[in-house]
């Protein structure tokens, strides 16, 4: 049995998650901390998660952080190399080169219920193996123009459906979709 795999993110209006560079200005901005009127707020969505499963990539950004955002989580970063830890995360995070359905039955076995994959192609990837059950996408008000994307040609072929769409004030539109079984 696998655990509840989610996808939580925040993308450009044309679909980055980053831009090229791995900067994330245009959705730190002081204006985008307000979730009043999100249906999932991001509070209330972690608050349910057990463990994180990220990529190599995006764990490099969390890392860089001036506080560690999953102190008290299980973190699992997938990389098929050595991963350079900087000592304060020793003990907090553990790396793993498996392929998504054994990392997921492995946290399964550790007693893990509910994950979050995050990450554009380790979401893919997850995707792609069939283990994603909700997609929680959060559309930030700015044409990038180019970056890094959440879907490319590696993340097709999943059906949807759609559970609920809401808006903030300031903008940010969230859509929250259940990811069907394969037909
Ligand atoms: N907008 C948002 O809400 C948001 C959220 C999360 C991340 N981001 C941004 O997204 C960017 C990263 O996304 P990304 O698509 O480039 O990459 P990513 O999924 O974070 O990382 C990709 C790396 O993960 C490793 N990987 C993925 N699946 C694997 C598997 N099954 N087995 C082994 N290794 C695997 C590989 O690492 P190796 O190359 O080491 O083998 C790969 O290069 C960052 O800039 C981050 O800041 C934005």
């Amino acid at each position: 049995m696998h655990p509840h795999c989610s996808v939580f993110i925040a993308t450009s209006v044309d679909g980055f998650i980053s831009r090229r560079d791995g900067a994330l200005d245009w959705l730190t901005k002081p204006e985008f901390l307000d979730q009043r009127g999100l249906g999932l707020p991001y509070e209330r969505f972690i608050a349910t998660v057990d463990a994180i499963v990220m990529g190599r990539k995006t764990f490099e950004t969390a890392r860089d952080f001036p506080e560690w955002p999953y102190e008290g989580r299980t973190v699992v970063v997938l990389s098929a190399r050595e991963l350079a830890l900087p000592p304060r995360l020793h003990g907090k995070v553990v790396a793993d080169g498996g392929a998504p359905a054994a990392i997921a039955a492995r946290l399964a076995a550790a007693g893990h219920r509910h994950l979050y994959i995050d990450g554009g192609q380790t979401i893919r990837r997850f995707l792609a193996a069939g283990l994603i059950r909700e997609l929680t996408l959060t559309r930030v008000p700015v044409l990038l123009g180019d970056g890094i994307p959440l879907f490319a040609a590696d993340g097709g072929g999943s059906r949807l459906e759609h559970l609920q769409t809401s808006a903030a004030a300031n903008g940010l539109v969230q859509s929250r979709y259940r990811v069907l079984p394969a037909a």
